[in-house]
């Protein structure tokens, strides 16, 4: 797998004329893990094109090789997967490095519960100080057990079940990672595998899994709970896949121009999955233009340009059950709630505290440190607004090795007095590697 330097790259960005030209953002990292992972589980060749070469996605093809899957990408950047079938994956043969990723870590996981073999998963400070529990319960059930380190952490090891127990199973908390999990594990498992979801979430691995011909169906009660159900011991057929650009990578240059004063960019085959689309809606609330065009569908997936103008954002309080829709964008939300007229009340985010950082305290310490007045909640945080008034600005911000936080302050520099120093943009290169490189073509002077 790729490995960023161990230097830390440390960088200010500061106040940018007014955004324009047209960008595209690099592939969808859910739908690249996925894609990866499910042609690695096919009998013949699949072939993937918009693949986010980003080094998450990179620690999935890894293991996927170590697994015995045969993947290449050729000059034109398509990625060509020869899989070896649902239950071929053989031992790997060394530990399993997942370097910052949960959704590689919780979804191979899943995967690997329902194979005859041992595997031992290790990845960087961050993942290391990420919850496991939410998937080596449910995957006990099956049959697979874990020897974790202590909070049941990373370094783990695991041994797969073979058979395993179909499970039916619940979902205690708003998790596309775990309902995932359980349903890859699925594949392997003899009988139907049902997963119950109170909250709905992202749904792309439902999506692929049907488009790979697997046996799923999904039933939506009236409340809006969804079960899932797997028929095992699936055969896949290998796919050709498009992956969209990411929506979540879109939510930086988007916030970015609402907020920079007279600007006007658009954002090329952004993925408008409704079940990751909840930025969109937010944003509008409080004021921003977007609009969306050429919506269309790709492989399956939702998917349109939009353009987006610089506008006069206001507060909001975003009712807490829309956040699985947007649970990765709330930090560079965080950043508009602080141009925004008044204040904005976040609550309901406590899954925020287990992400890549608790983004709940790493967003409080980063906007007070750049002048915003801000209140940290336990499951959320109150944000003053500046009317669009520039940010003091200052630094460094702490990113404590998370993309996201590393991007949103970028876009906060934009919007500042003195520019925002950014500790380490290497964490960047997890899931959009190409980001300053898209602000230098947008305008932004970085
Ligand atoms: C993901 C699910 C989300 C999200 C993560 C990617 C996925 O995590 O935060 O970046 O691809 O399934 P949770 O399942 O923990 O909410």
């Amino acid at each position: 797998m790729t490995q960023h330097s161990d230097i830390p790259a440390p960088k200010t960005f500061t106040a940018a004329p007014a955004l324009s030209g047209s960008v595209t953002v690099p592939g969808d990292k859910s739908i690249s893990h996925r894609s990866l992972m499910l042609s690695a589980l096919a009998v013949g060749e699949s072939r993937v094109e918009g693949l986010l070469e980003g080094e998450d996605v990179l620690a999935t093809a890894a293991a996927m090789r170590a697994m015995g899957a045969d993947i290449q990408r050729d000059a034109d950047g398509v990625w060509h997967i020869h899989g070896v079938g649902v239950g071929g994956l053989l031992q790997p043969e060394t530990a399993l490095d997942m370097g910052n990723s949960g959704t590689s870590t919780r979804l191979l996981m899943g995967l690997l519960a329902s194979h005859d073999l041992t595997a031992t998963f290790v990845g960087d400070a961050s993942l290391s100080k990420r919850p496991m529990a939410r998937v080596t319960e449910p995957l006990s059930r099956i049959g697979a057990s874990f020897t974790t380190s202590p909070g049941d952490r990373l370094p783990l090891t695991m041994k797969g079940a073979c058979p395993a127990v179909p499970l039916d199973y619940t979902l205690p908390v708003a998790s596309a990672q775990v309902k995932s999990a359980i349903l890859l594990a699925g594949l392997n498992t003899p009988g139907i595998t049902r997963v119950v979801e109170p909250i709905p979430t992202r749904d792309h691995s439902e999506r692929m899994l049907k488009g790979f011909g697997a046996d799923l169906k999904v039933e939506v009660q009236a409340d809006g709970t969804r079960i899932v159900t797997l028929a095992g011991e699936a055969e896949l057929k290998p796919q050709n896949i498009v992956v969209p650009g990411d929506p979540s990578s879109a939510a930086f240059p988007m916030v970015a121009a609402l907020l920079v004063p007279g600007s006007k960019i658009s954002i090329a085959n952004v993925g408008l999955n409704t079940t990751r689309a909840g930025l969109i809606d937010l944003l509008r609330e409080m004021g921003g233009s977007i609009e969306v065009v050429n919506a269309r569908e790709v492989g399956g997936e939702p998917v349109g340009d939009l353009i987006v103008t610089a506008s006069a954002l206001k507060g909001v309080e975003p009712d807490p059950a829309r956040a699985p829709s947007m649970i990765d964008e709330y930090p560079v939300t965080f950043i508009a709630a602080a141009l925004a007229e008044g204040r904005s009340v976040f609550r309901g985010l406590e899954e925020l505290r287990v992400k890549e950082s608790d983004r709940i305290a790493t967003m409080a310490d980063g906007l007070r440190a750049i002048g915003v007045q801000v209140e940290e909640l336990e499951d959320g945080i109150i944000i003053d607004g500046s009317g669009g008034a520039p940010l003091a600005g200052g630094g460094p911000i702490a990113t404590k090795l998370d993309h996201r936080i590393a991007m949103s302050f970028a876009v906060a520099g934009l919007v500042s007095k003195d520019g925002v120093t950014i500790d380490d943009m290497r964490p960047v290169a997890t899931s959009f590697p190409t980001f300053v490189p898209l602000l230098q073509t947008l305008g932004a002077v970085t």
